[in-house]
């Protein structure tokens, strides 16, 4: 089956060199076997999915609003983003959880209005050292997605995808062994189908690189990588990629 790879260039590029990261990726990376998704930012958005078209690179957004129109100053609304051509929606990161204090209920209500505009949300769920200090990992985790997924409704297995992010690997360098990546997604997974009644994807993200990357792909239970620092480079991006 494909794995679902996503570029998740944060806050990290200028405009220009988000199109001319885009336009290196279109060029060298392709015919992969796999699902390739860029989230660029949103200024970024528009000229980034003009490169893409038409080539196997799909577009998603780092983050979506939680109705489809309204008075939500400087917010960006998910039925533009689908209009524009992305497929995906990063929803609930560690990084906005942790600095724009989102929590449990704004994370659904943009997974709904994402999913109302057939925009696939990916649920960042992980986490953070204390916890899997104390050994209250999974424990953290089931509350999380019993929180972010409240009432969220979906009808098919791709309609949302789960990625799971411990706190403590991101941007560290310090990557979770990929065998228990694997036991904790397919934990997650089991967790997700209890509350929406479907197996959905789900990726491992936090310090994936070219070096670590097959050893995730390895694992049955990891559908994919949600990839930061190392998709900020054409070559590396692509040997993750191969
Ligand atoms: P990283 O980030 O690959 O730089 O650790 C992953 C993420 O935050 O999605």
């Amino acid at each position: 089956m494909k794995k679902l790879l996503i570029a998740n260039w944060k806050m990290q590029l200028s405009y220009q060199d988000s199109l001319a990261l885009a336009k290196s990726f279109r060029k060298k990376i392709k015919k992969s076997t796999n699902e390739l998704v860029i989230c660029p930012d949103y200024l970024s958005l528009p000229a980034v999915a003009a490169v893409l078209k038409g080539s196997q690179w799909q577009l998603g957004a780092q983050d979506s609003a939680g109705a489809a129109t309204g008075a939500y100053t400087g917010e960006v609304s998910p039925a533009n983003l689908k209009k524009l051509g992305a497929a995906y929606a990063i929803i609930g990161h560690s990084e906005r959880r942790e600095h724009l204090h989102e929590n449990g209920a704004v994370i659904s209500a943009k997974i709904k209005a994402a999913l109302a505009q057939r925009l696939v949300p990916i649920l960042c769920v992980g986490e953070r050292l204390i916890e899997k200090e104390n050994g209250e990992a999974k424990k953290y985790l089931s509350e999380q997605l019993r929180l972010s997924l409240k009432g969220v409704k979906i009808k098919k297995s791709s309609d949302l995808v789960i990625a799971y992010e411990p706190l403590w690997a991101i941007g560290t360098g310090h990557a979770i062994i990929p065998l228990e990546a694997g036991l904790i997604n397919n934990f997650i997974k089991t967790q997700a189908a209890k509350i929406l009644g479907k197996t959905v994807r789900v990726l491992y993200g936090g310090s994936v690189s070219a070096a670590n990357a097959g050893l995730f792909l390895a694992e049955k239970d990891v559908d994919g990588l949600l990839v930061g620092g190392a998709s900020l480079k054409t070559e590396e991006f692509k040997r993750i990629c191969s």
